[in-house]
């Protein structure tokens, strides 16, 4: 079976539009699948802007600054996907995209990497006690001394949050000679000899470097406060790269100030200005052995580069073979091709009857079907028939005549 043979209508009729500096590697995807009209423009769209581009745009990327909202999707009636070459999906009225069919795609794990190196990095800069050192350097002052500086290897990284980042800080910290523990809501399988603590006071209580890498959600607001903070070891140094809403920060700086902490990297705040070289403000500022960042712990060239592979590797899944894994507002279906088949694309309104109304349609036209896939979610259906190629076309026509139908398509 040759997956490949799948295709959408003539490549050269599919127009791909991609704003705000999408990276090369995506624009190679797009061309290297023989796909030439790709359009790139450097900056975002405004929404009058957007809606005279997007006319006869099949798939769009995005990165954080273009709103995509229901009166653009209103004027793209040729779109089929939005690929969000970032991490979050907040730009997009998803609701809209899900009530018209257009599958929205990002990236959420490609920058895993670029955080978990990083904690590695924080952890021995705090523990040996390097922002002081090089703050006194560029002041003029010598301050070479041993006293209150150590090794990573032999000490305790409490990892709260063993997911996608949380296990690949675990690895890289076992590689550094580290005794790891973690505690997550979770069960989560160990990585190395890593070890789940079952309860965050005991996980607090056994470490000597705290690393946060949980979701912001209602469990996790304010997790870190006066109370939780009251069983860290004394001294222990604590990072958060998680999310801003996480941690009480007026409870961290009194932990800090009070020598509960001996140190602290923070890359995320409750509050974070919208644009760079806008002011910023926090209750951290100027403390002693505190690393503070502008919300860039994924932020580098490669992980840049992974979403650029991932989204338009996405887009193009869904494009071609009808594969929604990972979209946001179609129902995820990934299915191999059978062969000496054409697949439809059918998507619908949930309501009841409509999957009967298909199988009624092309029975009662005698076109038997091969493969039949069905998602739904609360507002859409997403079926896929794969159907005999000679009897494609007839099928494809009948099933557009569908009460409720939104959008379909057809491979070949
Ligand atoms: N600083 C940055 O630039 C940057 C970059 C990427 C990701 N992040 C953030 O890092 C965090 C982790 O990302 P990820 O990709 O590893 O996420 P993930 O979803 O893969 O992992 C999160 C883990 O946290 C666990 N969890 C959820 N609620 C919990 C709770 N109350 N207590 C303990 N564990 C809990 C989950 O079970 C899961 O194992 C997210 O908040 C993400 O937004 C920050």
């Amino acid at each position: 079976m040759d997956q490949q043979k799948l295709t959408s209508y003539p490549k050269e009729k599919i127009n791909i539009l991609l704003l705000e500096n999408i990276s090369d590697a995506a624009v190679a995807e797009f061309t290297s699948a023989g796909y030439a009209n790709v359009k790139r423009l450097s900056g975002a769209l405004s929404e009058e802007d957007l809606i005279r581009e997007i006319k006869d745009v099949h798939l769009l990327g995005i990165r954080s600054k273009t709103q995509i909202t229901r009166k653009a999707l209103e004027a793209a009636h040729k779109l089929q996907a939005i690929g969000c070459f970032c991490i979050g999906t907040n730009q997009v009225d998803l609701k809209s995209a899900r009530e018209m069919g257009v599958a929205v795609f990002n990236a959420p794990y490609s920058n895993t990497r670029s955080v978990a190196e990083l904690v590695i990095g924080l952890s021995i800069m705090l523990i040996r006690r390097i922002p002081d050192k090089n703050a006194a350097a560029h002041e003029g002052v010598w301050m070479k001394e041993a006293k209150g500086s150590y090794e990573l290897r032999g000490k305790s990284l409490g990892i709260v949050g063993y997911g996608n980042i949380g296990s690949q800080v675990s690895v890289l910290a076992e590689a550094m000679g580290m005794n790891v523990f973690y505690y997550d809501v979770e069960t989560k399988l160990p990585l190395g000899n890593a070890v789940q603590i079952r309860s965050l006071q005991a996980l607090f209580e056994m470490s000597d470097i705290i690393s946060l890498h949980v979701p912001s959600t209602k469990t996790t607001t304010n997790m870190i406060n006066k109370e939780t903070l009251h069983y860290v070891k004394k001294g222990a140094i604590f990072i958060n790269y998680a999310r801003g809403e996480v941690v009480e920060l007026d409870d961290l700086k009194e932990a800090l100030t009070s020598g509960q902490l001996s140190g602290a990297a923070i890359d995320v705040f409750p509050v974070e200005p919208e644009k760079n070289g806008a002011a910023f403000a926090s209750p951290l500022q100027k403390l002693p052995n505190v690393i503070l960042t502008p919300h860039i712990g994924g932020s580098t060239e490669e992980a840049q580069h992974n979403i650029g592979l991932d989204v338009s590797s996405k887009m193009l899944n869904y494009l071609e073979k009808g594969a929604s894994f990972g979209s946001h507002t179609i129902p995820a279906i990934s299915v191999p091709a059978v062969d000496h088949t054409h697949r439809i694309l059918h998507i619908h309104q949930n309501v009841p009857g409509v999957l009967s109304e298909i199988n009624t349609v092309l029975s009662q036209n005698k076109i038997n079907i091969l493969g039949q896939y069905l998602k739904t979610n609360e507002t859409i259906g997403y079926v896929v028939l794969d159907v005999d190629s000679k009897l494609s076309k007839e099928a494809f026509s009948l099933l557009r005549e569908v009460n409720h139908t939104i959008k379909a398509r057809l491979l070949y």
